[in-house]
């Protein structure tokens, strides 16, 4: 969908949006709405839609409910027009017009809540149609074609141009993560992920390194290769580097970049500890901290934020065979710490352990890395939240901001060192798995052994995935998690150092 600010209306389009605050009806000189309004058939409930028409070939009104001014967030903004462009997309409207409802939200500025509007509406249409071949399928999802923002304030007017730009920009980074997430493993091999990774590179003059089996194995990556020797599929450990043009260089070069990990194994069948079958095939969403960690490269680099990024995926897939490692075996990480691989299942943090070595080559100011690492994360948080771990209590807080800004829910849980010793191995320096308690804390205990900078560990197993067909803004399947927390904390950074160069 195309959206634009213009200073009226101009009489082309199908409908309005109005939100509608609960208890607080909006002051409008159209007399259908208020009597509407005035006979109680829209409340302004909290995504309650009333659809009115005026005569056959008039502009439909939709009434959005806001819900209690007191409980008004971002979010909620940014699910009401989730919801209102799929409501009119499914009623056939092609072109819309709505106002930025900046009187409800004294503290936010007007371009963030263009963004976040652009945000919800962009994301809320999303659809991978890619292995559809039915027609009609097709074409029910084509139609609403453009939204008009009207502002006649010239200054406002630029600055909801520039919200939507980015509200765009994060929009579709967030669908390259659905996309990725969604096809199948057969399409999202390793491979491909390393193609996906050379286009973003090529086209925003990324610096890209794909380490292939034997260079992985010449390095010592011991745990990444103990999980890729039982597929056919070439593992590929991808490295990308990002570096803003407009050099504001030397200041954030000096301070070392942040580095992203993501966890991408392209389908995660447990090994020959093979998962059950219910479900399993959704487990070629065990690359989504990856394809969000390439998402935000890319969305970074157009938005040209001044901060140096590099991002890391170790990609491969999880899989039975002769060839594949067994319980028991032991491996030899990049840092030199040998593991016992006590349940090939636990394979995340066997390449993740890696990948966090290798990200110490830059030397970084921060690691975060994302990773749908434990089925007990589904457990505690559901799939609402990602928990989140950390060894430095600023970087946390700094995270905990981003998610407020972002509307990315984030909750912390404790690493104290009492958790250490479920994955202490008789035989080897550490087991990779420390069994039922406490699963997605004893996960991050272990990553925490390979990292010695400030380093944030999102477990996303709960928050990557959606099976609530009827979420604003989310559809079915992938949520692209993960990059509207990190853009706004990329951004809030970069702003950062720049103000402390001065
Ligand atoms: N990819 C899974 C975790 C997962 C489960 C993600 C469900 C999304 C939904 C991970 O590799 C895994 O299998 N973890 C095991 C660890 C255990 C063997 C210690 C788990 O959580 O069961
Ligand atoms: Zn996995
Ligand atoms: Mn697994």
């Amino acid at each position: 969908m195309d959206i634009r600010v213009q200073d009226r209306c101009g009489g082309d389009i199908d409908a309005q949006v109005i939100l509608h605050p609960e208890g607080k009806p909006p002051v409008l000189p159209d007399k259908l709405v208020q009597s509407v309004i005035a006979s109680g058939e829209s409340t302004g409930k909290f995504l309650q839609s009333v659809v009115l028409r005026q005569g056959p070939k008039t502009i439909k009104t939709l009434l959005m409910g806001l819900g209690n001014l007191s409980d008004l967030t971002q979010d909620r903004l940014r699910q009401a027009m989730g919801r209102a462009a799929t409501h009119l997309r499914d009623i056939g409207v092609a072109k819309f017009a709505v106002t930025v409802p900046y009187p409800f939200f004294p503290r936010v500025g007007v371009g963030r809540l263009a963004q976040t509007m652009t945000e919800g509406m962009q994301l809320s249409l999303y659809r991978l149609l890619a292995y559809k071949t039915n027609k009609t399928d097709k074409e029910e999802y084509k139609s609403v074609k453009t939204c008009i923002f009207v502002e006649p304030n010239a200054a406002k007017c630029r600055l909801i141009q520039a919200g939507i730009s980015r509200g765009e920009c994060i929009a579709e980074g967030v669908s390259d993560i659905r996309t990725l997430c969604n096809r199948p493993s057969n399409t999202v091999t390793p491979t491909y992920l390393a193609q996906e990774a050379k286009k973003i590179a090529d086209r925003f003059g990324i610096r890209l390194t794909v380490l292939e089996r034997e260079d992985v194995r010449k390095l010592g990556m011991g745990g990444f290769l103990g999980v890729a020797q039982g597929t056919c599929e070439p593992p590929k450990f991808i490295v990308l580097e990002y570096r803003p043009a407009r050099t504001m260089g030397r200041a954030t070069a000096k301070r070392g970049p942040v580095v992203l990990v993501g966890k991408s194994v392209t389908f995660d069948s447990g090994g020959i500890s093979l998962k059950p079958p219910e479900n399993m095939e959704q487990m070629k969403y065990d690359m989504s901290g990856g394809a969000t960690v390439l998402a935000t490269l890319k969305v970074a680099a157009a938005l040209e934020l001044p901060i140096d990024l590099v991002g890391i995926l170790p990609a491969t897939d999880n899989m039975p065979s002769g060839s594949a490692i067994h319980p028991g075996d032991v491996v030899t990480t990049l840092s030199g710490k040998t593991v016992e691989v006590v349940n090939t299942d636990a394979e995340g943090r066997l390449c993740l352990a890696d990948a966090l070595t290798y990200a110490a080559r830059y030397k970084p100011v921060a690691i975060i890395d994302l990773a749908t690492l434990t089925g007990a994360c589904v457990i505690s948080l559901g799939h609402h939240a990602m928990a989140l771990f950390s060894n430095n209590a600023r970087l946390t807080t700094q995270l905990k901001q981003a998610s407020d800004e972002s509307g990315e829910r984030v909750w912390e849980l404790p690493l104290w060192e009492d958790y250490l010793k479920q994955v202490q191995s008789d035989i080897a320096d550490l087991k990779n798995s420390g069994g039922r308690p406490a699963g997605s804390i004893t996960a991050a205990i272990f990553l925490k052994q390979f990292v010695n900078v400030p380093w944030v560990h999102f477990d996303i197993a709960g928050t990557a995935w959606n099976t609530d067909s009827n979420h604003p803004y989310l559809t079915k399947g992938s949520t692209g998690i993960g990059l509207r927390l990190l853009i706004a904390y990329l951004t809030a950074e970069a702003k950062g150092r720049n103000r402390s160069r001065r």
